[in-house]
Protein backbone atom coordinates (compact mmCIF):
# COMPACT_ATOMS: atom_id res chain seq x y z
CA UNK A 1 0.00 0.00 0.00
CA UNK A 2 2.75 2.75 1.08
CA UNK A 3 4.34 1.38 -2.42
CA UNK A 4 1.55 2.32 -4.19
CA UNK A 5 1.21 5.72 -2.50
CA UNK A 6 4.64 6.63 -2.83
CA UNK A 7 4.24 6.22 -6.97
CA UNK A 8 1.40 8.74 -6.90
CA UNK A 9 3.19 10.99 -4.68
CA UNK A 10 6.18 10.55 -7.13
CA UNK A 11 4.15 10.44 -10.51
CA UNK A 12 4.68 14.26 -11.14
CA UNK A 13 8.24 13.60 -10.79
CA UNK A 14 8.23 10.74 -13.58
CA UNK A 15 6.46 12.97 -15.57
CA UNK A 16 8.92 15.64 -15.15
CA UNK A 17 11.50 13.29 -16.07
CA UNK A 18 9.51 12.24 -19.10
CA UNK A 19 8.85 15.92 -20.58
CA UNK A 20 13.22 16.53 -20.39
CA UNK A 21 13.65 13.24 -21.98
CA UNK A 22 11.45 14.49 -24.94
CA UNK A 23 13.11 18.47 -24.73
CA UNK A 24 16.23 16.89 -25.02
CA UNK A 25 15.06 14.49 -27.86
CA UNK A 26 16.30 11.08 -26.51
CA UNK A 27 13.82 9.06 -28.26
CA UNK A 28 14.56 10.26 -31.31
CA UNK A 29 18.75 9.72 -30.64
CA UNK A 30 17.77 6.22 -29.48
CA UNK A 31 15.50 5.43 -32.24
CA UNK A 32 16.46 2.26 -34.04
CA UNK A 33 19.30 2.15 -32.06
CA UNK A 34 21.36 1.63 -28.72
CA UNK A 35 23.94 4.11 -27.51
CA UNK A 36 25.77 4.31 -23.99
CA UNK A 37 24.59 7.34 -21.96
CA UNK A 38 27.94 9.51 -22.98
CA UNK A 39 27.59 8.70 -26.47
CA UNK A 40 23.72 9.94 -26.14
CA UNK A 41 25.02 12.96 -24.20
CA UNK A 42 27.35 13.85 -27.05
CA UNK A 43 24.03 13.45 -29.75
CA UNK A 44 21.84 15.39 -27.64
CA UNK A 45 24.06 18.19 -25.55
CA UNK A 46 23.44 16.76 -22.51
CA UNK A 47 25.57 16.51 -19.25
CA UNK A 48 26.61 12.69 -19.53
CA UNK A 49 26.71 11.56 -15.45
CA UNK A 50 22.77 13.43 -14.99
CA UNK A 51 21.51 12.09 -18.52
CA UNK A 52 22.44 8.32 -17.06
CA UNK A 53 20.80 9.09 -14.00
CA UNK A 54 17.79 9.99 -16.03
CA UNK A 55 18.05 7.17 -18.47
CA UNK A 56 17.89 4.84 -15.74
CA UNK A 57 14.58 6.13 -13.95
CA UNK A 58 13.27 5.72 -17.31
CA UNK A 59 14.64 2.19 -17.26
CA UNK A 60 12.50 2.17 -14.33
CA UNK A 61 9.61 2.98 -15.59
CA UNK A 62 9.73 1.14 -18.99
CA UNK A 63 10.63 3.63 -21.27
CA UNK A 64 13.80 2.54 -22.01
CA UNK A 65 15.89 -0.63 -21.40
CA UNK A 66 19.42 -1.24 -20.94
CA UNK A 67 22.06 -4.26 -21.95
CA UNK A 68 24.67 -6.02 -20.58
CA UNK A 69 27.13 -3.53 -21.98
CA UNK A 70 25.22 -0.58 -20.12
CA UNK A 71 23.73 0.49 -24.04
CA UNK A 72 20.40 2.03 -23.74
CA UNK A 73 17.59 1.32 -26.16
CA UNK A 74 14.00 2.30 -26.37
CA UNK A 75 11.04 0.09 -25.20
CA UNK A 76 8.02 -0.19 -27.93
CA UNK A 77 6.33 2.25 -25.25
CA UNK A 78 9.64 4.75 -25.18
CA UNK A 79 9.29 4.56 -29.06
CA UNK A 80 6.15 6.20 -28.67
CA UNK A 81 7.65 9.44 -27.75
CA UNK A 82 9.63 9.89 -31.38
CA UNK A 83 8.37 13.20 -32.62
CA UNK A 84 6.20 11.07 -35.54
CA UNK A 85 4.70 9.71 -32.74
CA UNK A 86 3.10 11.22 -29.56
CA UNK A 87 6.68 13.38 -28.69
CA UNK A 88 4.83 16.41 -29.67
CA UNK A 89 2.14 15.32 -26.88
CA UNK A 90 4.60 14.66 -24.52
CA UNK A 91 6.21 18.14 -25.51
CA UNK A 92 2.79 19.81 -24.81
CA UNK A 93 2.38 18.39 -21.38
CA UNK A 94 5.60 19.40 -20.40
CA UNK A 95 5.00 23.08 -20.87
CA UNK A 96 5.49 25.36 -17.97
CA UNK A 97 2.07 27.11 -18.09
CA UNK A 98 0.55 23.44 -18.37
CA UNK A 99 1.96 22.87 -14.49
CA UNK A 100 1.52 26.62 -13.71
CA UNK A 101 -1.95 25.99 -14.13
CA UNK A 102 -2.79 23.03 -12.13
CA UNK A 103 -1.08 24.50 -9.07
CA UNK A 104 -4.17 27.09 -9.33
CA UNK A 105 -6.76 23.47 -8.79
CA UNK A 106 -6.56 24.66 -4.86
CA UNK A 107 -8.29 27.86 -6.00
CA UNK A 108 -10.70 26.38 -8.31
CA UNK A 109 -11.82 23.68 -5.50
CA UNK A 110 -12.06 26.08 -2.86
CA UNK A 111 -14.08 28.75 -5.43
CA UNK A 112 -15.41 26.72 -8.42
CA UNK A 113 -13.42 29.08 -9.95
CA UNK A 114 -11.00 28.49 -13.40
CA UNK A 115 -7.92 27.44 -12.42
CA UNK A 116 -6.11 28.69 -15.81
CA UNK A 117 -7.65 32.18 -15.11
CA UNK A 118 -7.22 33.02 -11.93
CA UNK A 119 -3.56 31.85 -12.51
CA UNK A 120 -2.80 33.71 -15.28
CA UNK A 121 -5.36 36.36 -15.90
CA UNK A 122 -6.57 35.24 -19.12
CA UNK A 123 -8.45 32.16 -20.29
CA UNK A 124 -6.20 29.71 -22.19
CA UNK A 125 -7.10 30.60 -25.73
CA UNK A 126 -6.32 34.28 -25.13
CA UNK A 127 -2.94 33.13 -23.39
CA UNK A 128 -2.41 30.92 -26.63
CA UNK A 129 -3.32 33.74 -29.04
CA UNK A 130 -0.80 35.73 -28.11
CA UNK A 131 1.93 33.36 -28.53
CA UNK A 132 2.67 32.31 -31.56
CA UNK A 133 5.33 29.40 -30.03
CA UNK A 134 2.88 28.27 -28.12
CA UNK A 135 0.10 27.68 -30.18
CA UNK A 136 2.48 25.73 -32.17
CA UNK A 137 3.49 23.78 -29.69
CA UNK A 138 -0.56 23.45 -28.60
CA UNK A 139 -1.39 22.78 -31.92
CA UNK A 140 1.07 20.10 -32.96
CA UNK A 141 0.60 18.76 -29.86
CA UNK A 142 -3.20 18.21 -30.53
CA UNK A 143 -2.29 16.72 -34.09
CA UNK A 144 -0.03 14.22 -32.66
CA UNK A 145 -2.27 13.03 -29.89
CA UNK A 146 -5.04 12.21 -32.42
CA UNK A 147 -3.96 9.13 -34.31
CA UNK A 148 -7.43 8.35 -33.43
CA UNK A 149 -8.52 10.80 -36.08
CA UNK A 150 -7.74 7.93 -39.36
CA UNK A 151 -10.42 5.59 -37.34
CA UNK A 152 -13.17 8.51 -37.94
CA UNK A 153 -13.90 8.08 -41.52
CA UNK A 154 -13.96 3.97 -40.84
CA UNK A 155 -16.05 4.63 -37.67
CA UNK A 156 -18.65 6.77 -39.84
CA UNK A 157 -19.73 6.45 -43.67
CA UNK A 158 -19.02 9.81 -45.47
CA UNK A 159 -19.86 8.98 -48.53
CA UNK A 160 -22.79 10.88 -49.40
CA UNK A 161 -21.34 13.91 -47.57
CA UNK A 162 -20.00 16.98 -50.20
CA UNK A 163 -19.15 19.36 -47.58
CA UNK A 164 -17.62 18.37 -44.34
CA UNK A 165 -17.03 21.12 -41.92
CA UNK A 166 -14.64 21.18 -39.25
CA UNK A 167 -15.46 23.25 -36.08
CA UNK A 168 -12.82 24.51 -34.08
CA UNK A 169 -10.63 22.58 -36.12
CA UNK A 170 -7.57 23.70 -34.76
CA UNK A 171 -5.14 23.33 -37.94
CA UNK A 172 -6.90 20.72 -39.62
CA UNK A 173 -5.85 17.15 -39.45
CA UNK A 174 -8.84 15.17 -38.81
CA UNK A 175 -10.38 16.91 -41.56
CA UNK A 176 -7.27 16.02 -43.77
CA UNK A 177 -7.90 12.34 -42.76
CA UNK A 178 -11.50 12.71 -44.00
CA UNK A 179 -11.14 14.06 -47.12
CA UNK A 180 -7.99 11.81 -47.61
CA UNK A 181 -10.74 9.13 -47.39
CA UNK A 182 -13.52 10.60 -49.57
CA UNK A 183 -11.42 12.39 -52.83
CA UNK A 184 -14.99 14.13 -53.81
CA UNK A 185 -15.42 16.22 -50.48
CA UNK A 186 -14.65 19.47 -49.78
CA UNK A 187 -13.73 20.55 -46.20
CA UNK A 188 -14.47 23.79 -44.54
CA UNK A 189 -11.73 24.78 -41.60
CA UNK A 190 -13.49 26.95 -39.09
CA UNK A 191 -11.76 28.24 -35.99
CA UNK A 192 -10.58 31.44 -34.64
CA UNK A 193 -8.50 33.87 -36.81
CA UNK A 194 -4.52 32.81 -35.73
CA UNK A 195 -5.14 29.36 -35.38
CA UNK A 196 -6.94 28.99 -39.22
CA UNK A 197 -4.12 31.38 -40.24
CA UNK A 198 -1.30 28.53 -39.37
CA UNK A 199 -3.25 25.48 -40.98
CA UNK A 200 -2.34 25.80 -44.69
CA UNK A 201 1.19 24.56 -44.43
CA UNK A 202 0.08 21.28 -42.83
CA UNK A 203 -3.37 21.05 -45.20
CA UNK A 204 -0.77 20.94 -47.77
CA UNK A 205 1.33 18.18 -46.23
CA UNK A 206 -1.83 15.71 -46.00
CA UNK A 207 -2.57 16.98 -49.69
CA UNK A 208 -6.25 18.89 -49.21
CA UNK A 209 -4.84 22.01 -49.07
CA UNK A 210 -6.40 22.70 -52.53
CA UNK A 211 -10.09 21.37 -51.51
CA UNK A 212 -10.53 23.07 -48.61
CA UNK A 213 -12.03 26.70 -47.48
CA UNK A 214 -10.60 27.98 -44.54
CA UNK A 215 -13.05 30.24 -42.61
CA UNK A 216 -11.70 32.37 -38.94
CA UNK A 217 -14.67 32.99 -36.50
CA UNK A 218 -16.22 32.31 -32.90
CA UNK A 219 -18.23 29.42 -32.39
CA UNK A 220 -20.60 31.24 -30.02
CA UNK A 221 -21.21 33.56 -32.90
CA UNK A 222 -22.37 31.83 -35.91
CA UNK A 223 -20.58 29.03 -37.80
CA UNK A 224 -20.74 27.81 -41.64
CA UNK A 225 -23.42 26.83 -43.06
CA UNK A 226 -24.50 24.16 -45.86
CA UNK A 227 -22.37 21.12 -44.62
CA UNK A 228 -23.70 17.94 -44.64
CA UNK A 229 -21.14 16.82 -41.71
CA UNK A 230 -19.87 19.01 -39.32
CA UNK A 231 -17.25 17.56 -36.67
CA UNK A 232 -16.90 18.88 -33.60
CA UNK A 233 -13.42 17.11 -31.95
CA UNK A 234 -12.45 17.78 -28.46
CA UNK A 235 -14.07 20.52 -28.07
CA UNK A 236 -17.09 20.29 -26.24
CA UNK A 237 -15.05 19.63 -23.22
CA UNK A 238 -13.29 22.50 -23.20
CA UNK A 239 -16.27 24.12 -21.80
CA UNK A 240 -19.44 24.09 -19.15
CA UNK A 241 -22.47 22.84 -19.93
CA UNK A 242 -23.95 26.68 -20.60
CA UNK A 243 -21.57 27.23 -22.93
CA UNK A 244 -21.70 23.91 -24.69
CA UNK A 245 -25.31 24.88 -24.85
CA UNK A 246 -24.73 27.92 -26.72
CA UNK A 247 -22.56 26.91 -28.93
CA UNK A 248 -24.41 23.87 -29.85
CA UNK A 249 -27.53 26.06 -30.54
CA UNK A 250 -24.89 27.83 -32.58
CA UNK A 251 -24.21 24.57 -34.57
CA UNK A 252 -27.40 23.70 -34.66
CA UNK A 253 -28.87 27.08 -36.69
CA UNK A 254 -25.92 26.47 -39.11
CA UNK A 255 -27.10 22.36 -40.01
CA UNK A 256 -29.77 21.98 -42.52
CA UNK A 257 -32.49 19.61 -41.65
CA UNK A 258 -30.81 15.83 -42.39
CA UNK A 259 -27.29 17.31 -42.04
CA UNK A 260 -25.25 15.34 -39.33
CA UNK A 261 -22.78 16.62 -36.56
CA UNK A 262 -20.10 14.44 -35.25
CA UNK A 263 -18.62 14.79 -31.74
CA UNK A 264 -15.49 13.41 -30.74
CA UNK A 265 -14.48 12.91 -27.37
CA UNK A 266 -13.64 11.08 -24.24
CA UNK A 267 -16.31 9.67 -23.26
CA UNK A 268 -16.77 8.59 -19.50
CA UNK A 269 -18.11 4.99 -18.66
CA UNK A 270 -17.51 4.47 -15.57
CA UNK A 271 -14.53 5.29 -12.23
CA UNK A 272 -11.44 4.57 -15.02
CA UNK A 273 -8.64 6.35 -14.63
CA UNK A 274 -7.70 8.02 -17.63
CA UNK A 275 -10.87 10.35 -18.45
CA UNK A 276 -11.38 11.07 -14.80
CA UNK A 277 -7.15 12.71 -15.46
CA UNK A 278 -8.49 14.21 -18.15
CA UNK A 279 -11.47 16.02 -16.33
CA UNK A 280 -9.93 17.45 -13.99
CA UNK A 281 -7.39 18.59 -16.48
CA UNK A 282 -9.96 20.29 -18.29
CA UNK A 283 -11.72 21.61 -14.66
CA UNK A 284 -7.88 23.38 -14.60
CA UNK A 285 -7.15 24.41 -18.23
CA UNK A 286 -10.64 25.67 -19.46
CA UNK A 287 -13.30 24.96 -17.01
CA UNK A 288 -14.79 22.11 -19.21
CA UNK A 289 -15.46 18.72 -18.79
CA UNK A 290 -15.66 15.08 -19.85
CA UNK A 291 -18.95 13.89 -19.62
CA UNK A 292 -20.97 10.31 -20.10
CA UNK A 293 -22.70 9.57 -23.25
CA UNK A 294 -26.08 10.40 -21.40
CA UNK A 295 -24.52 14.01 -20.24
CA UNK A 296 -23.87 14.61 -24.23
CA UNK A 297 -27.29 13.50 -25.11
CA UNK A 298 -28.73 15.59 -23.02
CA UNK A 299 -26.88 18.47 -23.88
CA UNK A 300 -27.32 17.50 -28.30
CA UNK A 301 -31.50 16.90 -27.50
CA UNK A 302 -31.21 20.32 -25.87
CA UNK A 303 -29.65 21.94 -29.20
CA UNK A 304 -32.83 20.20 -30.98
CA UNK A 305 -30.01 17.51 -32.82
CA UNK A 306 -31.16 14.11 -32.41
CA UNK A 307 -27.99 11.96 -30.36
CA UNK A 308 -27.66 8.30 -32.53
CA UNK A 309 -25.13 5.69 -32.41
CA UNK A 310 -21.94 5.88 -30.11
CA UNK A 311 -18.43 4.30 -31.09
CA UNK A 312 -15.89 3.55 -29.86
CA UNK A 313 -12.28 4.81 -31.44
CA UNK A 314 -8.62 3.87 -30.72
CA UNK A 315 -7.12 5.56 -27.40
CA UNK A 316 -10.27 6.12 -25.07
CA UNK A 317 -11.94 8.28 -27.59
CA UNK A 318 -15.53 8.22 -28.66
CA UNK A 319 -17.72 9.51 -31.89
CA UNK A 320 -21.15 10.17 -31.15
CA UNK A 321 -23.48 11.03 -33.90
CA UNK A 322 -26.48 13.57 -34.30
CA UNK A 323 -28.81 14.38 -36.61
CA UNK A 324 -30.13 17.95 -37.35
C1 LIG B 1 -8.66 21.35 -27.90
S1 LIG B 1 -8.44 22.15 -29.45
C2 LIG B 1 -9.19 20.96 -30.54
C3 LIG B 1 -8.75 21.10 -31.96
C4 LIG B 1 -9.25 20.00 -32.90
N1 LIG B 1 -10.69 20.01 -33.04
C5 LIG B 1 -8.73 18.64 -32.46
O1 LIG B 1 -9.50 17.77 -32.06
O2 LIG B 1 -7.50 18.46 -32.53
C6 LIG B 1 -9.64 23.43 -29.27
C7 LIG B 1 -9.77 24.34 -30.47
O3 LIG B 1 -10.85 25.26 -30.24
C8 LIG B 1 -10.49 26.49 -30.81
N2 LIG B 1 -11.34 27.54 -30.22
C9 LIG B 1 -11.34 27.97 -28.94
N3 LIG B 1 -12.28 28.92 -28.77
C10 LIG B 1 -12.89 29.10 -29.97
C11 LIG B 1 -13.94 29.94 -30.43
N4 LIG B 1 -14.55 30.79 -29.60
N5 LIG B 1 -14.31 29.87 -31.73
C12 LIG B 1 -13.68 29.01 -32.58
N6 LIG B 1 -12.68 28.17 -32.19
C13 LIG B 1 -12.28 28.22 -30.90
C14 LIG B 1 -9.02 26.61 -30.47
O4 LIG B 1 -8.37 27.57 -31.27
C15 LIG B 1 -8.53 25.18 -30.72
O5 LIG B 1 -8.10 25.00 -32.05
Amino acid sequence: MEHDLMRILTGGWVAEATFAAVRLGVADSLAGQRLRPAELALRVGAHAGSLHRLLRLLAGVGLVDVDDDDRYGLTPMGAMLERDRLGPLAALYGEDYFGTAWRGLTHTLRTGERAFDHVFGRPVFAHLANDPDKASVFNTGMAAGAAFFREVPVAHDFSGARTVVDLAGGTGALLAAVLRDHPAARGVLFDLPEVVAAAPPHLERMEVLDRCELVAGDLFESVPRGGDVYLLSRILHDWDDERCARLLATCAAAMDKGAQLLIVERVVSAATYLPLAYDLHMMVMTGGRERTEEEYRVLLEGAGLVPGKLVELPLGMHLLTATR
